[in-house]
């Protein structure tokens, strides 16, 4: 991806973070997804009282793409509050996976960013082609 696509998904992510709801930990994320065609979804962490309900903010951006059609995707942007760089959760990093999500940059607080291949971040992960082999 080229430098300006993935400043301009860092800067959405960026966006959607303002947007999280995270009274119990404070800790906001941020996220926006590139869907083939070149439409952007973003997404925040939603947290809930009882705490296990939370969605990431990565999953709500995911969930939302495919919720209004797309199955295809090119990257996902991932910010927060904290001034490092984040990482997706594993849950997070299988739902990645199911969708063939190729590419996850992370962002820091300066903008900064680093882009890792999805293999990479879940080596060896479930695939839906496993469940799928009686098929
Ligand atoms: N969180 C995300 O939204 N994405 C991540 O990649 C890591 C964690 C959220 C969940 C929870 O609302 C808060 O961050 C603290 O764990």
């Amino acid at each position: 991806m080229t430098d300006s696509k993935v400043r301009h998904l860092v800067e959405e992510a960026f966006k959607a973070k303002e947007r999280a709801y995270a009274p119990y930990s404070n800790f906001r994320v941020g996220a926006a997804l590139l869907a083939e065609d070149g439409s952007v979804y973003t997404g925040c962490n939603v947290e809930n009282a009882s705490y296990g309900a939370t969605c990431c903010a990565e999953r709500v951006a995911i969930f939302s793409a495919v919720a209004d059609g797309k199955r295809s995707f090119k990257a996902i942007a991932v910010v927060s509050d904290h001034e490092g760089f984040t990482f997706p959760c594993g849950i997070c990093r299988q739902v990645m996976l199911e969708f063939d999500i190729p590419t996850v940059i992370v962002a820091d607080s300066s903008g900064a960013y680093r882009e890792y291949a999805l293999k990479d971040l879940i080596p060896n992960g479930f695939k839906k082609s496993a469940v799928r082999e009686g098929e």
